[in-house]
């Protein structure tokens, strides 16, 4: 019997602006896997391509000029890449759904939330009468929102922050997706909001066994949220481990720098130890190792050849030379 397939594996995805000023490698050989059910977080500093990478697995690249150049998605074994745009509007939205940056811009004020957590589920599971309203109010009712069915002809307007954002988590799950992609959904939260926001989606997971792709800059989310991570570092993954692993056992420089900056509560810390330095432009990039001008660890052959993958221990692998040498 072959061994079971991953619900998504991602390839060597490259994704390119090509701009005036040069080509803009925002994506540039990502590859990573993800199980049913599993959640993998994403984390690294504002403009490293996670964005970039999380767009391109549902092929919705900003335009004019971004490209998905090269690199494969296989979700359930199908490449997304070689679908045709119609085949592809058939994934969105129901067997992959994405939480945006934003989530508050994208509900609309003039509809009530139960026509917009409705239209996917009218769409995609062609759902109508009193099908698709006991599934509507099935989907408030994992999102843990009281009276659901009054709470259906409320208008955006109508309701507190925190359950707006709950609602935007509700069209994600209506079509029961396999896989949430959510790009840093609570940035735009308060402190206690985004607490029980991050509550809520967890035990959306537990309940349904959605896969999660989980976006963040914010590590100590990532390490609440996430099963494993991969941390990217100018359009790259740099290193990909089980939470557990990279918070106790960190092998690249640059996470070992995110793991020493995240504030612990068993641990009094005088400073906040920050890495120095700005991450390159992706626009003609030098050859090496992109980390290189910040890295404490730099060696000769850093600036000469790009590290490859290496493995650091089962399901444990670093972009750097120091590792595994
Ligand atoms: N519309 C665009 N045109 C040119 N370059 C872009 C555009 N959007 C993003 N980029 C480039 O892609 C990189 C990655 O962006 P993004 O994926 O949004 O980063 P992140 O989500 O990690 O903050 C940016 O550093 C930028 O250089
Ligand atoms: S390859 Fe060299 S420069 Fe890059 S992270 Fe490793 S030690 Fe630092
Ligand atoms: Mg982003």
């Amino acid at each position: 019997m072959a061994a079971a397939q991953p619900l998504l594996q991602v390839e060597d995805l490259r994704t390119y602006f090509f701009t005036r000023r040069g080509v803009v490698k925002a994506v540039d050989g990502v590859s990573f896997s993800l199980e049913a059910g599993e959640t993998l977080g994403i984390v690294g500093e504002s403009g490293s391509g996670k964005t970039m990478t999380s767009l391109s697995l549902l092929r919705l690249i900003p335009q004019p000029g971004g490209k998905i150049v090269g690199g494969k998605v296989l979700f359930d074994g199908v490449d997304l890449l070689q679908l045709s745009e119609s085949e592809m509007r058939d994934y969105r939205g129901s067997k992959i759904s994405m939480i945006l940056q934003d989530p508050m811009a994208s509900l609309n004020p003039v509809y009530t939330v139960g026509e917009q957590v409705a239209e996917p589920l009218r769409q995609h599971q062609h759902l109508s009468g009193k099908a698709l309203w006991d599934q509507v109010t099935e989907a408030l009712r994992l999102l843990r929102i009281p009276s659901p069915r009054e709470r259906l002809q409320n208008y955006p307007h109508q309701m507190s922050g925190g359950m707006r954002q709950r609602v935007v988590g509700g069209i994600a799950v209506s079509c029961l997706p396999k896989l949430i992609i959510a790009d840093e959904p609570t940035t735009a939260l308060d402190a206690t909001i985004q607490a029980q926001y991050l509550a809520h989606l967890k035990d959306l997971q537990r309940e349904t066994n959605v896969a999660m792709i989980f976006v963040s800059h914010d590590f100590g989310i990532v390490g609440r949220m996430c099963d494993r991570v991969a941390v990217m570092y100018a359009g790259k993954i740099v290193e990909t481990a089980s939470v557990r692993d990279l918070f106790d056992n960190p092998q690249h420089p640059y996470t070992i720098g995110l793991v020493n900056s995240v504030p612990r509560l068993d641990r009094k810390v005088e400073r906040l130890a920050s890495i120095e330095g700005q991450p390159p432009q992706l626009l003609n990039l030098p050859p090496g190792c992109r980390f290189a001008p910040r890295c404490y660890a730099v060696f000769d052959r850093c600036h000469l050849e790009e590290p490859p993958e290496m493995s650091a221990s089962d399901d444990h692998s670093a972009a750097c030379w120091r590792v595994g040498a």
